[in-house]
């Protein structure tokens, strides 16, 4: 058998050298001088060399595998820093790059525009309630004094539901008739709400819109209490010179039952486009509540002996594109982001 440390040594360091990984280097190092590597095995073949050659061929072998062992640690320190460095490179963050923009939501008009009336009432100490889109016939029309065979009622302006006496709530009304039977007077409640009509869609017709209701309940409440209210509500709404006006109207469910204009925000009263000459803009319908109504309310808590109230419900579609000059009522449902955004807020 010869040994020749001088190729084992070559042989290593080739090796070694073409680590390019820490995870390659680990596979030389056990090929190099590992536990059967060529060094490990000549050198345990030593013992069958002649005697004479024993010494200095292990000296010589020892040598080599302590050369190859300092290589491979030298060789590990170099690759776990260019390793390291790599990592940093890759995964480092530019702290003085710009963020990236990220756009702002805003609220649509329609609920800037509910949040604002409700906050107009909720200012007077109102409490704002809520109640079902799919409501019973009973508190949509029955108990709201809406008699039977009411054109209200027809199959033509009323979305039914399958179930009998079940249908989508036609105006924010019955959340009048909730409120009452869930609490005794006083009450001052608005409610806001979307509500379901039979209608096909047009610039100022939808089947679905949204309203807010508004009752109070109390002791010697009076139309002098509702006019008030109202103005508060106008001249909030569409600025602090406007007047209000009640007309003549027609509930079933208040008594005397009025339309309220506001005087044109416009022209000032003068007459224009926006109140087709007339100097006013009819904004809601409302009137004291009808002692009819309060009979309904299950367990007599309301006693029109006792109270009387006032009740009023206005479009919040109606309001905003009034206020906003909007000519079509589809502008409010499209999310077109150009006219969305002439609203952010
Ligand atoms: N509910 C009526 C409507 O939808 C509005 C209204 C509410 C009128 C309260 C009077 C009192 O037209």
């Amino acid at each position: 058998m010869t040994i020749d440390p001088d190729a084992l040594l070559a042989e290593g360091r080739a090796r070694v050298a073409a680590a390019r990984t820490t995870a390659e280097l680990e596979e030389a190092r056990v090929a190099t001088v590992g536990r059967s590597a060529p060094v490990v095995l000549a050198l345990r073949g030593v013992g069958q060399l002649p005697p004479e050659e024993r010494g200095p061929t292990g000296q010589r072998l020892n040598g080599v595998r302590r050369e190859l062992e300092a290589l491979i640690d030298g060789r590990e320190a170099e690759l776990a820093a260019s390793e390291l460095e790599a990592r940093l490179a890759h995964d480092a963050v530019d702290v003085t790059l710009p963020g990236r923009l990220v756009p702002r939501g805003g609220l649509h008009l329609l609920t800037q525009t509910r949040r604002e009336i409700e906050d107009v009432f909720v200012g007077l100490g109102y409490r704002v309630a809520e109640g079902p889109e799919l409501e019973l016939e009973f508190n949509n029309f029955t108990a709201l004094n809406i008699p039977e065979g009411h054109p209200a009622k027809n199959v033509s302006d009323t979305l039914w539901a399958e179930a009998d006496g079940v249908c989508m709530r036609t105006h924010t009304s019955p959340v009048q008739v909730r409120t009452m039977a869930a609490s005794p007077p006083p009450v001052y409640v608005i409610c806001p709400g979307r509500v379901y009509r039979r209608d096909t869609v047009d610039a100022t017709h939808s089947p679905i819109f949204h309203q807010i209701e508004g009752l109070a309940v109390d002791r010697g409440i009076t139309l002098a209490d509702l006019s008030g209210t109202l103005r508060h509500l106008a001249r909030a709404l569409f600025g602090e010179e406007r007047e209000v006006r009640l007309r003549p109207g027609f509930f079933p469910f208040t008594e005397p039952s009025v339309e309220m204009d506001v005087s044109c925000f416009l022209c000032g009263g003068g007459g224009c486009r926006v109140c087709k000459g007339t100097g006013w803009i009819e904004i809601l319908g409302a009137g004291m509540v009808d002692p009819n109504v309060f009979g309904f309310v299950p367990g007599g808590a309301y006693d029109p002996e006792e109270v009387t109230g006032f009740a009023f419900g206005m479009g919040i579609e109606r309001i905003a594109m009034l206020r906003h000059g909007i000519p079509d009522i589809r502008m409010l449902y499209d999310n077109d982001l150009r006219f969305n955004e002439q609203f952010a807020s």
